[in-house]
């Protein structure tokens, strides 16, 4: 199957999205895997931007549109869907019990578009009658509102089918499939399914398939039904107190909510929890306490670390995100799927998605990292400038799983004597990718005690290394921690692994079978694998084929200094490869870092012959020459190889006897 589009998260961004992708004339389809534990079944449907205390200036904008587009967007839903969302611009109150809680309720930016209005304890209880004694006043926001989530979540799914979105539940996908940069596809549970682009919608499981910060926040809710002795609805709008929201719906169900637990993804309604709303909401209306429980259920709200979306382009030309809607995503529903549609089928960038943007989560150094690839990726670069003449050879950057390096050299940690020398040596490379082997960090191997604070790791991207790892399980786990370190040093969106799985001592040569085994197991996780493998062109092709993100043949032996004794395979490799090809292993000189450059390498990667040297830091350096003198030759293509001799100066025109 392929569609234009294709869209993973069922949740009401995923489904919002899809239409809208729909209605504008895109082939659509959306990949679910649990249609009912999405968060937008679990929330209380407010549409809230002044009752919930936001962050930011531009989250009160993305907000506030968002609230004013729910009229006409819930109509055209219903239409489509012959179903009600049963949206209700009921206005929200929010009662407070001391004074001081009028100033700090009077944050909000008032403005004219979205005004709040302050009652004291007379003016509150004329309004709102019931409440408890103890409130002393409070703010009434008529712009805020409600929608039945629920009923909004199901119009949106029939809204698809009716346009006819391919929607699949119970789908889910496990990895992505990239390639230079790009997305090829996705695994899934259903077998590999491909696109032309990509929307990634999957709510608080963000984080499975790609590193960016969306941690789960769980909520525990419950239900009270108004009892049918009351013939009027006692309660006419939401009522927003301190740590508890009630929330009442015209059908006579009233929603309370909602605890915010850092749990994980710990599933079930507690005691304790059900305990403390049930507690607050009874302070705050008292009535409550005789009503009928109907129900009890929890949810998993998508949190970002500063409380906003992520919205817009990624780090894939074809990937586009829409994640991280924390407590706020049924109200942004439909300004995301504008935005977003807007962005994937007009290329039009609102101003307001900067501020959501993934590179605030990157650090400063990555962010100049991709500065430089963006550069790189609109055109090329010349090499090296020499005499005052610009040496005009092009070149494209190195780019492994959508992240662009100017250096061709990666260096490693392991064999230095001393820490100094090392930090002198790798500086002296000027290499900006550096394998750190994740077990002997763990263990506080020598020379890895202080890794962490002895590396910029703002400037240098990590690549945690599997190495002393026998099985392709193992490798899987320490993979798994290696990504949880590189995350541990700020580096939250590295996803990069050097896989090894050598089970024999003697010979340190990679195990295939259990290399592959990882390889794929891996991809499906979401790394960006970099498998280590004795030149073999036929493995080479498999692990592309499973997704990796480049192939590592070894030269030589590790740490035998022997140079290039697979050079004819090497050669194949590259001849064959979609993928960089990083020669790794064996190298002892620099003559020999050249001459795997000349084949067409796209990188090297050399540890034992910098950091056994004389002189580490100047090996360091001789090996970052090399490695660009080497790939200049490349790509300026050396002469061809002659039987026989063949004079320098051309012969014509000499005076012969
Ligand atoms: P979800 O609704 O969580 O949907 C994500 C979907 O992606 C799920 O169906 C999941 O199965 C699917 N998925 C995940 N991973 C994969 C995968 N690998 N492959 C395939 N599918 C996958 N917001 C408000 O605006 N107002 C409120 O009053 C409100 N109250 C809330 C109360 C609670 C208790 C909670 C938990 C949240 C509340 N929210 C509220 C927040 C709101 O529910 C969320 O921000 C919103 O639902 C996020 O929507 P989503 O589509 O991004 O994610
Ligand atoms: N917006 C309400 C909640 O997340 O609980």
């Amino acid at each position: 199957m392929t569609s234009d589009i294709l869209i993973i998260g069922g949740g009401v961004i995923g489904l919002a999205i899809a239409v809208e992708l729909k209605l504008r004339g895109a082939t659509v389809t959306v990949l679910c895997r649990d249609f009912n534990a999405a968060a937008s079944h679990a929330a209380a449907g407010m549409l809230a931007p002044d009752a919930e205390k936001l962050t930011n200036e531009a989250m009160y904008a993305l907000c506030w549109r968002s609230r004013a587009l729910y009229p006409d967007w819930t109509r055209k839903l219903e239409e489509l869907a012959g179903l009600p969302t049963h949206y209700w611009p009921c206005g929200i109150l929010a009662p407070v019990y001391q004074h001081q809680d009028q100033k700090n309720a009077a944050l909000p930016p008032s403005s004219r578009e979205s005004p709040a209005y302050w009652l004291d304890k007379t003016a509150i209880s004329q309004y709102q009658p019931g409440l408890s004694d103890e409130v002393v006043g409070g703010w009434w926001y008529p712009e805020d509102g409600q929608v039945d989530n629920r009923a909004l979540a199901q119009v949106l799914w029939t809204a698809a089918e009716s346009v006819c979105v391919e929607l699949k539940d119970s789908v889910s996908v496990e990895a992505f499939l990239q390639q230079q940069g790009k997305i090829v596809g996705v695994q899934t549970s259903a077998g590999v399914i491909s696109a032309a682009h990509y929307v990634l919608a999957t709510g608080a499981w963000s984080n499975e398939l790609l590193p960016f910060p969306v941690r789960p926040v769980k909520g525990q809710m419950l239900r009270l039904r108004i009892p049918e002795s009351l013939p009027e609805l006692p309660l006419k709008r939401v009522l927003y107190g301190q740590e508890i929201y009630i929330v009442p719906r015209r059908d006579r169900k009233i929603i309370i909510g909602a605890t915010s637990e850092d749990v994980g993804f710990t599933p079930h309604n507690t005691p304790a929890g059900i305990q403390s709303l049930l507690q607050k909401a009874i302070r705050l209306y008292p009535q409550l306490q005789d009503y009928p429980i109907e129900e009890f259920w929890w949810g998993f709200r998508p949190a970002t670390p500063d409380e906003l979306p992520i919205l817009g382009t990624s780090p894939c030309t074809n990937l586009t995100l829409a994640v991280g809607h924390y407590r706020n995503g049924i109200l942004l529903a439909p300004i995301t799927a504008a935005l977003i549609a807007d962005l994937i089928s007009q290329q039009k960038s609102d101003p307001l998605l900067s501020h959501f943007h993934y590179s605030r989560f990157l650090p400063p150094s990555s962010t100049s990292m991709l500065t430089h690839s963006a550069n790189f990726s609109n055109g090329h670069r010349p090499v090296v400038a020499l005499n005052n003449a610009v040496i005009t050879t092009q070149d494209s950057a190195l780019t492994i799983a959508g992240k662009t390096f100017h250096s061709r050299l990666m260096t490693g940690t392991g064999k230095y004597r001393s820490i100094e020398e090392m930090q002198q040596s790798i500086t002296a490379s000027e290499c900006q990718i550096v394998t750190v082997a994740v077990r002997r960090v763990q263990t506080k191997a020598a020379g890895h005690e202080g890794l962490a604070e002895a590396l910029d790791w703002q400037k240098i991207w990590m690549l945690p290394n599997t190495a002393g790892c026998q099985t392709a399980e193992e490798a899987i786990r320490v993979a798994r921690l290696g990504r949880e370190m590189a995350k541990l040093l700020g580096q939250e969106d590295n996803n990069f692994v050097k896989l090894e799985v050598i089970p024999d001592s003697k010979y340190l040569l990679p195990d295939p079978i259990g290399t592959l085994q990882a390889a794929e197991q891996l991809v499906k996780e979401g790394f960006a694998v970099l498998p280590y493998i004795n030149a073999d062109p036929m493995l080479a092709k498999r692990l592309e084929e499973v997704g990796c993100a480049t192939v590592m043949p070894l030269a030589s032996p590790i740490g035998s200094g022997q140079g290039l004794k697979t050079t004819a395979n090497i050669q194949i490799i590259i001849e064959n490869a979609g993928i960089p090809v990083v020669v790794d292993a064996g190298i002892g000189a620099p003559s020999q870092a050249a001459q795997a450059m000349e084949l067409g390498a796209d990188a090297l990667l050399i540890n034992s012959a910098i950091a056994l040297a004389k002189n580490p830091p100047a090996m360091a350096r001789a090996m970052n020459l090399a490695t660009v003198a080497g790939r200049l030759a490349y790509l300026a293509g050396r002469m061809p190889i002659k039987d026989y001799a063949s004079a320098s100066s051309p012969l014509t025109g000499t005076i012969s006897s």
